[in-house]
């Protein structure tokens, strides 16, 4: 088996740092190197302590002075939207009638399916994502594209087929045996199977009939350990039609939770404006918010109260949201975010910012032993990262005085350029290494 040493600037994250300043959540080596063995990271220290675990024949990949960091990873997107992002003037119902769902129903051909899943996991690579966390259409073929494309490139990702029987066109909608089936079918074949993990996805329940919501109940029960996702309180003509739709729920989330899906699996995108009742559903089911900053903001939907879900011992998870979502990148999704929550008075310091892109998502995925951290034993999705990739970014960096603020510039001035090299499972996935 080839072993390999990358040689770089070492930063991955234990713990979540609580202040600005807290330099104990992290190790950071500034000689650092990995040796890296069938995929995995065997070996996470200094340069002159990694060197003699090698075999003499170790290829060495000197990326000095860049950061090697955890990929990153985006825990809540929609693959078949790559080209419904920037689609002009709506908010989240408009959109999805205008924009999305026709977009959506191309991916009943599995050839353009298969194209754009090529173009969609080239754009995480490029933005230095090695786990994606996406929503396919309700297509099967889509989430057969989705996997086949991560499987070719040995990603670890997470994903599922969406069920949807109603308020949308026929052309994107399943039905309740249908969207049962085939979620079964995906599961079977995919779960499981080499780095890829099956998400039951409801899309949200004003596209779901109380039948299939009963369905989803069903695979969930009998797939408890597959992930579940859907959206909640994104948007206030969303709550309204909801609420309409199921009048006997308390609220939005009490929907969810009269079919049994809350509880750490499930990933609800959003969480925007919640009622105290769904605030206390959600921690004490341990059900995860997501917070999708770029989104949020271009679709208008409100601003993510980050502080109080977490004061109140939420395991908040953070993503793009592609295409409600602007961005590609996690670091202009953290950028976004900071802005988000400076509106609301709070303050995203630049180590909580890294460390929820990459632990701290892992964590919300309960895959902190796999993903996310740089230790021996973790999977080797490794992001390489240049605070010099633009000139305005390496005019600024020339007053740089810390590895904080070196975080912070990256975090709000950089994107894909900034990523030197992506590695999945030890391997360069970029073509030209800036090395
Ligand atoms: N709610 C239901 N579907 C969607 C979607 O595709 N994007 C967003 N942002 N919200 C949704
Ligand atoms: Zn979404």
């Amino acid at each position: 088996m080839s072993q390999k040493i990358l040689r770089g600037r070492i930063l991955t994250f234990h713990a979540e740092p609580q202040t600005p300043h807290d330099e104990s959540a992290h190790l950071y080596i500034e000689d650092g190197a990995l040796l890296i063995e069938a995929g995995r990271i065997v070996a996470c220290d200094s340069y002159a302590a990694v060197r003699p675990l090698a075999r003499a024949e170790a290829e060495v990949i000197d990326h000095r002075p860049h950061l090697l960091m955890p990929g990153f990873i985006d825990t809540h997107l929609h693959f078949p939207q790559v080209q419904v992002i920037a689609s002009w003037g709506a908010q989240l119902l408009d959109w999805l009638e205008n924009y999305t769902f026709p977009a959506e129903a191309r991916y009943a051909d599995p050839d353009h399916a298969a194209l754009m899943a090529g173009h969609f996991f080239d754009q995480m690579i490029a933005n230095g994502t090695t786990t994606s966390v996406a929503y396919c259409t309700s297509h099967k073929s889509s989430a057969e594209a989705y996997f086949t494309e991560a499987a070719r490139r040995n990603m670890r990702v997470i994903g599922g087929k969406v069920l949807m029987d109603r308020n949308a066109p026929d052309a994107v909608c399943d039905t309740p045996q249908s969207g049962y089936d085939d979620t079964k079918a995906l599961i079977a074949d995919w779960h499981g199977k080499g780095r890829a993990l099956y998400a039951i996805t409801p899309r949200f329940a004003i596209t779901s009939t109380p039948e299939q919501l009963e369905a989803t109940s069903a695979l969930v029960k009998e797939y408890p350990d597959c992930y579940i996702q859907t959206h909640l309180d994104e948007n206030h003509a969303e709550i309204e039609l909801t609420t309409q739709l199921y009048p006997d729920a308390p609220d939005y989330l009490g929907i969810y939770e009269h079919y049994g899906l809350l509880g750490p699996k499930m990933l609800l995108g959003h969480c925007i404006h919640m009622q105290p009742r769904e605030i206390d559903v959600m921690i004490e089911t341990k059900s995860r918010p997501v917070f999708c900053p770029t989104s949020n903001l271009f679709l208008g939907s409100g601003l993510f109260d980050y502080e109080g879900l977490r004061a109140r011992g939420a395991t908040c998870a953070v993503a793009t949201d592609i295409g409600g979502g602007t961005s590609y990148s996690m670091l202009q999704t953290l950028n976004e975010g900071y802005k988000v929550l400076a509106l609301r008075g709070q303050k995203l310091h630049p180590y909580r910012a890294f460390y929820w892109m990459t632990l701290g998502n892992a964590v919300a995925l309960g895959l902190e032993d796999r993903i996310g951290t740089l230790v021996a034993g973790s999977e080797a999705d490794i992001t390489v990262l240049d605070a010099r990739s633009t000139p305005a970014m390496a005019l600024r960096m020339e007053t740089c005085q810390s590895l904080a603020e070196e975080l912070f510039i990256l975090q709000i001035m950089a994107d894909d350029r900034a990523i030197a090299q992506t590695y999945i499972a030890g391997e360069a996935q970029k073509k030209q290494s800036a090395v």
